[in-house]
């Protein structure tokens, strides 16, 4: 039986994280630079929007870039930011067919020029889009998003809009770069890495983890079904007992 054919249509998380990881070791194993395994990794993204858009997934977080990733060799980063651009120039008018609404969440101030007006081209062409939202993380940090809200946050009170006493954890969340979205119930992450690398820290205090050793360029929408099967199966108790939630 395939995982899709397994798949229970009524329990489909509302928002699913993906840490797409490993295209540097996929392109070494086929003898090939690693910017072929970014170019790969493409064909791997179309699969987890297609399969999102199949099981009517509402937030797919994708994270494309780290802030710790601008530490990387600088041609590397180049080829990243040339594939961003390209990527959503070429496949943004096909996304709009498809209802779809591209967002952006992280310090996009620290973009090349033209890999921001490419990106901000594909949000404002897909902005009245009510299917799938495709959130793209870039130069994106945890610790970056926590701090921004606690900022905005602040200003607000010493700008007399809110009182200390208004802060707790909505009116936190509320100022992350997440605002208004669940939380993922499901996080994937590709590569067999065992960490968040700085991904979103707050958002996934309760999402159910799906590591898998295949990497992110071997990653298909067969994958996906079978990640979104494995959290099917899965008993979220939030702290309660076993007995408690069944
Ligand atoms: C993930 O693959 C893509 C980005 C971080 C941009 P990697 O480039 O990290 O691949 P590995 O981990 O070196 O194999
Ligand atoms: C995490 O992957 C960032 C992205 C997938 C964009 P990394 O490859 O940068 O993570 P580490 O360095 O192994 O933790
Ligand atoms: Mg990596």
């Amino acid at each position: 039986m395939s995982a899709l054919e397994k798949i229970n249509r009524e329990n489909i998380p509302s928002h699913i994280a993906i840490i797409m990881d490993g295209n540097g070791r996929w392109a070494k194993k086929a003898g090939a630079l690693r910017v072929f395994g970014h170019q790969q990794g493409v064909e791997s993204v179309r699969a987890a929007v297609e399969g999102s858009v199949e099981l009517g997934v509402k937030h797919l977080t994708l994270y494309a870039f780290s802030t710790e990733n601008w530490n990387r060799p600088k041609l590397e980063v180049m080829a990243l930011m040339k594939l961003l651009v390209n990527s959503i120039t070429k496949e943004a008018p096909k996304l709009h067919k498809q209802n779809i609404r591209i967002t952006a969440i992280g310090h996009l101030d620290q973009l090349p020029d033209d890999a921001r007006k490419g990106l901000e081209k594909g949000i404002e062409l897909t902005k009245d889009n009510t299917g799938l939202n495709l959130q793209l993380a870039l130069s994106y940090s945890g610790k970056w998003d926590i701090a921004q809200a606690a900022k905005r946050l602040a200003e607000r009170v010493a700008k007399g809009e809110l009182s200390p006493e208004d802060i707790n954890e909505d009116t936190f969340a509320n100022h992350l770069s997440t605002a208004g979205q669940p939380d993922p119930e499901l996080m994937i992450r590709t590569s067999g890495e065992l960490r968040i690398s700085n991904f979103l820290l707050w958002q996934l205090a309760y999402s159910e983890l799906y590591i898998t050793d295949k990497l992110w360029p071997e990653f298909g929408k067969e994958d996906f079904f079978e990640a979104i099967y494995s959290y099917q199966n899965r008993e979220r108790r939030f702290g309660k007992t076993s007995e408690q939630v069944k």
